[in-house]
């Protein structure tokens, strides 16, 4: 199977290129880069830190044997894009090529629309270059289970049946997005649901849950082969940073009182996930959707396992919440369909969070617990300017 991974040098993208690899796919991987200036333009950098992708394309190959192909671009250039499913010519694309941060997306106009473009136009030039050279593609999108938001009711996978006025239908479950980041992905779900229907392509739309842990057993390999470790308010997941605060002996800053309820995943799930979509496609015209999630927790409880493994030395610190969230909600998500595929989740333990607590150890002097303080405001009162702007 050929498996072009788009975003493949991110935090994601990079051991899930190395999983597809080592499960025998026929492996490229495309990134613009993108995501190592935002880090210069926020002024951050992964905790652990990162070697150039061809530095770790030759680490693999000299460890394994196996090839991965390269190509630089954006994937909102249309020709880049073109040329590059011509010349590659997947079977499979996993897009995991987007701006990811709510925050930053929330940082100001330009932020807003620089996601949104970005996103957005990226997504379309992908549909477009499948159906203009080969419709028969699997198209792995990751979306994210904020998509949903919170409603008062369960969340289903994907899709609901509604009874209205005597008559019943299995609609798209509805969306309620909490920020222009998780917009961006509603908007992109709308634009593939079509596509699969007017022009007959096959795609998986993966809801995924918020992704902890920094280690696969691929990138265990050899430090060179590490993923990022991002811990920043901006970029850094809920868990993670918990993590290097409890290192660092700082209190673990919740937001509000922490009830909100989040669907999580461990990293090795998330490759082993897309595995799994990539090699169980889906039928042509069929959207299909998984919430790629294992378990959910509230931000409270993420805040007191880390506390607890860590011992007595881990406080918890509540703020003023930056986000317009519900604070307390329902929350109930389906989530079987990955695991009637064969997924066994790693649910959050001891032992992963003491490997955690390991490599945060191991690179603490990197650590800035300034930059963990959330500066961006959803109302728009406290925003500061950050060193430079995206071009939109
Ligand atoms: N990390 C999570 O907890 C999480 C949770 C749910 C969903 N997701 C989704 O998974 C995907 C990957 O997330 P991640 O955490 O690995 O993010 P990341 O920012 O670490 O990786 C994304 C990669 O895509 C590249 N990229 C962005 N725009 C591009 C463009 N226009 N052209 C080419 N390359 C581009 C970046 O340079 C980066 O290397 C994202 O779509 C994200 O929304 C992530």
């Amino acid at each position: 199977m050929r498996t072009l991974v788009l975003g493949g040098d991110g935090y994601l993208g990079w051991p899930t290129a190395l999983h597809l690899s080592e499960a025998g796919h026929d492996v490229a991987i495309a990134d613009s880069f993108v995501r190592r200036q935002y880090d210069h333009e926020l002024g951050v950098e992964s905790l652990v830190p990162v070697e150039p992708l061809h530095t770790r394309v030759g680490v693999w190959k000299e460890l394994t044997g196996r090839q991965l192909s390269m190509f630089r671009g954006d994937i909102t250039d249309a020709e880049f894009t073109y040329e590059m499913i011509r010349g590659f010519r997947p079977d499979t694309i996993v897009h995991f090529a987007e701006q990811r941060a709510a925050p930053y997306s929330h940082i100001d106009r330009q932020h807003a629309v620089y996601t949104q473009v970005n996103n957005l136009v990226g997504t379309l030039n992908i549909l477009f270059a499948m159906a203009d050279i080969d419709p028969a593609i699997h198209l792995v999108k990751l979306g994210t289970m904020g998509e949903y938001g919170t409603p008062n009711i369960d969340i289903e996978e994907g899709w609901i049946e509604i009874e209205h006025k005597g008559r019943k239908d299995v609609l798209p479950y509805p969306k309620q997005p909490g920020s222009f980041y998780h917009l961006s992905k509603v908007h992109d779900s709308h634009n593939i649901m079509f596509t699969c229907r007017a022009w007959g392509l096959r795609a998986t739309d993966l809801n995924q849950g918020i992704v902890y842990g920094q280690q696969t057993p691929q990138t265990a390999l050899d430090p060179r082969l590490a993923t990022r470790f991002d811990y920043d308010a901006v970029f850094g997941t809920v868990l993670n940073r918990f993590v290097v605060q409890a290192v660092l002996a700082h209190p673990l800053t919740v937001y509000g009182s922490g009830g909100q309820t989040r669907g999580l995943i461990d990293i090795r799930d998330t490759a082993e996930c897309i595995l799994l979509a990539a090699e169980n496609p889906p039928e042509p015209c069929e959207f299909r959707v998984f919430n790629q999630m294992t378990e959910s927790l509230s931000v409270a409880e993420i805040a007191k396992t880390v506390a607890e493994a860590r011992g007595e030395s881990a406080r918890i610190e509540y703020l003023d919440p930056p986000r317009v969230e519900a604070d307390t909600h329902h929350y109930n998500v389906a989530h079987s369909r990955l695991i009637d595929l064969g997924l066994e989740p790693h649910l959050l333990s001891e032992t992963l969070l003491t490997s955690l607590f390991a490599i945060a150890e191991a690179h603490k002097d990197r650590a800035d617990p300034e930059a963990i303080r959330p500066w961006i405001d959803w109302r728009r009162t406290t925003n500061r300017p950050p060193l430079t702007s995206p071009s939109p």
